[in-house]
Formats: structure tokens, sequence, C-alpha cells
């Protein structure tokens, strides 16, 4: 299974549970993903965005937008909540949004602020333990991402880009800042997927990816793992 057919099957597995109309929030939304935006917009009832980025505003899956970090997002929210004209979320997804995260934990705390008892915060990012984990956290102390990055992806950086800065993303640090902020369950799945990585080297290099892949499986190292898919329940 890929990366997004095991994140949509979580989705799902919470929406044949729930009971009632579904309310979901999409944290870091961005301008959406055709890779998961339209799976949530089919099981929520109600779709919800929050992003610092003005892309937000052309996410075009979402019922609402609000243009502003979670941190804000969650004030806001309690008083609309307070005043009656919301409510908390069954569900909320951060995709690729935790490697770019300074401090995990005051980002995790606010999620679970506007989560009901026993919702769920699913995740998808880099292991801070694979060399693409561990190359994007030297190159953001160094500050060196842009640079390696415009050779890289030279299309995407100028319209498609946020400091990585990859803090606390390997399952141990994971787990740490979910109990500090509230959640009662952490889960993490560790998920090798050799095509994630393959755009951010030259069409020469993508075997490489592919023998870390069968390496890392016949030595059984699934900690080195590409990529962590969380879920956490409130
Ligand atoms: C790599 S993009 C991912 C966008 C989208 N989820 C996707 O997978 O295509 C990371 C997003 O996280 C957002 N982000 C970073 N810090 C955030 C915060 N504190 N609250 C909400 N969004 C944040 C960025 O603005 C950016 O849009």
């Amino acid at each position: 299974m890929k990366q997004y057919e095991k994140l949509q099957a979580l989705g799902q597995e919470l929406k044949d549970s729930h009971q009632g109309p579904m309310h979901v929030l999409d944290v870091g939304a961005g301008h959406g993903a055709e890779e998961y935006s339209p799976f949530f917009a089919e099981i929520a009832d109600h779709y919800v965005g929050v992003d610092p980025d003005e892309d937000i505003i052309q996410n075009k899956w979402i019922d609402e937008r609000h243009h502003m970090p979670a941190e804000d997002f969650a004030k806001k929210h309690e008083a609309a909540v307070i005043s009656g004209e919301s409510q908390n979320f069954d569900l909320a997804t951060a995709i690729y949004v935790w490697e770019h995260l300074p401090n995990p934990t005051e980002f995790l705390s606010s999620v679970a602020e506007v989560l009901r008892p026993g919702g769920t915060l699913l995740c998808v990012t880099p292991n801070g333990l694979h060399p693409f984990g561990l190359g994007s956290k030297v190159l953001a102390k160094f500050d060196l991402t842009d640079k390696v990055l415009h050779k890289l992806r030279p299309d995407e950086i100028d319209h498609y880009h946020f400091p990585v800065v990859a803090t606390q993303n390997t399952p141990k640090g994971v787990k740490k800042a979910a109990m500090e902020a509230g959640f009662s369950k952490a889960e993490v799945t560790l998920h090798d997927e050799p095509e994630v990585f393959m755009p951010y080297l030259p069409q020469r290099l993508h075997f490489l990816p592919k023998i870390y892949s069968k390496v890392i499986s016949l030595l059984r190292l699934k900690s080195l793992s590409g990529t962590l898919i969380i879920k956490l329940t409130k």
C-alpha cells in the first residue's frame, strides 16, 4: 500500500466507526492535494482548512478557510465554540506539516484544543532517521535548504517552499510531543516508499531510494524507513 492509501484507510476506519455528521479539519492545508484532499472532502460533512500560507485561498476542497497558523485558529475556534457558532472536530489531518514545525508540542496542543474528546489527528511526515530526514535537518541547521532545493527542484522552490526544521520527527519524538500536548494515545507506523524521495534526486540517481529500501528490508531496519504515518487520539 502507498502512503496516501494507508492514510485514507485510517480515515475510512474512523468514518466507519463514527456516528453522526463528521467534522474534519486540515491543518496546514495549503492549496490541498489530489492525493488526499478529495478523499477527506468526501468523508467529511464539514471540511475546514487552516494555514498561514495564502495558498489556502485556492484550496477548492474545503468548505471553510482560515488563513492563519493552527495556534491562532485554536483561540478563534474556542470563542466560536463557546458562542455556539461552531463545534470541535472529530478528525484533523496535518499532511507534510510536522517537518516544518519549530515547536511540535505547541502545535499539537493547539490541534488537541480543537478536537473533541476521543477525536483523532492523522499526520504524515518524513522520518528524521531516514537519510532524507537527516539530510533535511543538517541543511536546515546550516541554512542551506533553499540553495540545495534550488539546484534539485528549481521549478518548485519559487512558489512552493516552506522552511524545513525537522524537529522531533522520529517515532520517539512524536510520542513524547503527543503526550506533552495532552493526547492519550500515539500510534506511529513506519512506511518506506522509494518513489516519495525520487523527485528530490537527479534522474540518474533514482535507483538509490529503491536500493536503500531493499537494504533496510533485508537487514530488518524498519526504524530507518522514509515516512512516519501518525495517528494521535485525544
Ligand atoms: C509542505 S506544505 C503541505 C501542504 C499540504 N498539506 C499538502 O500536503 O500538500 C506544509 C504546510 O504547512 C503549513 N504550516 C506550517 N506551520 C503551520 C502552523 N503552525 N499551522 C498551520 N499550518 C502550518 C505551511 O504554511 C504549508 O502550507
